[in-house]
């Protein structure tokens, strides 16, 4: 039952905001968390994500909170390579985090298998709560999304970062005060809100989806934790609408990627981060300057300082810069949803895609 909607990938965008408040609701009993108290949290020294898809990009975001938060190093692997690849010594105090929606990835499995035979204490973040993640690790944090039925992975990797940021949280109480930290446990409060105000947008997003019925190629590009959103991005709006997408950290394009841009080719330009907005609006300058079409997401605030590059612009509600990425992953989502519709795909079973791989 899609609820009204269309289609469940429609439906599972919708239901974002009731998702991440039933998680804000489930991690404000500490207990959850307390969890890694077994784990001797206070000696967390390094924290090693493996994930693959969406859930990496996830990781991805949560490596720049715990890191920027806590001084904890973190490093993010993807689960395919990582199951095979030489692992350096492994130090007292190091952890995997494993991040999956199913819970029966067969590349974040083998992984997790390989981590426990080599003794290193497995935390699984999941959604499916019944899956073999969930069931091998050390300690399991529920996702509590309920069942993603369309393909593309939504509200799974939005009650991703909620979690993560939840922990990141909870990691940082030993080195930030409880004052700050309630702060920022503050925002995630607020973000049910906000989601709701970047539905809102949805018309903008319509727009720029209109435009993508003859496209064969787009860019993403984002700075910071938004690189990681350019990835998101880039991932689903392949998946459901089968045109070529690459994302960038923006200040690589020049390195090589700006060669493709044309006037046929949009570039869709995360504006994130305060302080590197003037970094990624010169970026974009050498974007139109060779003629490509810059369509900027950001809030009404880092849209004022791009409209020189903007030819279009997805507005998102200005938010607290911790729960930025979250609000960013909005109008991707709908990117991606409208991109396949106004194409006449399939939006909930794109083709050669299963929801879970459970072959390597
Ligand atoms: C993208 C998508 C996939 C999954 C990936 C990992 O929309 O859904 O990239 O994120 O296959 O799956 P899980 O999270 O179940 O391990």
């Amino acid at each position: 039952d899609t609820g009204g909607h269309s289609h469940f990938m429609a439906k599972e965008i919708y239901e974002q905001p009731a998702v991440i408040d039933q998680i804000n609701r489930l991690y404000r009993d500490r207990s959850l968390l307390d969890q890694l108290f077994s784990l001797d949290a206070a000696r967390i020294r390094r924290i090693n994500f493996v994930a693959c898809g969406s859930s990496f990009h996830a990781a991805s975001v949560a490596r720049h909170w715990i890191q920027s938060m806590s001084g904890i190093e973190c490093t993010v692997h993807v689960a395919s390579e990582y199951r095979y690849e030489a692992l350096p010594r492994i130090y007292p105090g190091e952890v995997a985090i494993l991040v999956s929606q199913s819970g029966e990835t067969a590349d974040t499995l083998a992984a997790l298998e390989r981590l426990r035979r080599l003794g290193m204490p497995v935390i699984a973040i999941v959604n499916e709560s019944g899956s073999t993640m969930a069931r091998l690790a050390d300690i399991t944090l529920p996702l509590a999304a309920g069942p993603e039925i369309g393909v593309a992975s939504t509200k799974a990797f939005m009650a991703q970062l909620v979690v993560m940021a939840h922990l990141s949280l909870h990691l940082a109480l030993r080195q930030a005060s409880p004052t700050i930290t309630g702060r920022l446990r503050d925002h995630l409060l607020r973000l049910p809100a906000l989601i709701d105000a970047a539905l809102h947008n949805e018309p903008a997003v319509i727009e720029a989806a209109s435009g993508l019925a003859g496209v064969s190629s787009a860019l993403f590009l984002g700075r910071g934790p938004f690189q990681a959103l350019a990835a998101e991005g880039a991932l689903k709006l392949k998946e459901t609408s089968y045109i070529h997408a690459e994302a960038f950290p923006a200040g690589e394009l020049k390195h090589g990627p700006l060669a493709l841009v044309d006037d046929a080719m949009p570039v869709f330009a995360l504006a994130g981060s305060d302080d590197l907005r003037p970094k990624l609006a010169s970026n974009l300058r050498e974007v139109t300057a060779r003629g490509g079409q810059v369509h900027v997401i950001g809030d009404r605030e880092s849209m004022l300082s791009m409209a020189d590059v903007a030819s279009g612009m997805m507005t998102v509600p200005r938010a607290p810069e911790f729960i930025r990425p979250m609000v960013a992953a909005v109008p991707l989502q709908l990117l991606a949803y409208h991109a396949a519709c106004v194409r006449g795909l399939d939006v909930d079973r794109p083709r050669n895609l299963a929801k879970s791989v459970t072959v390597e």
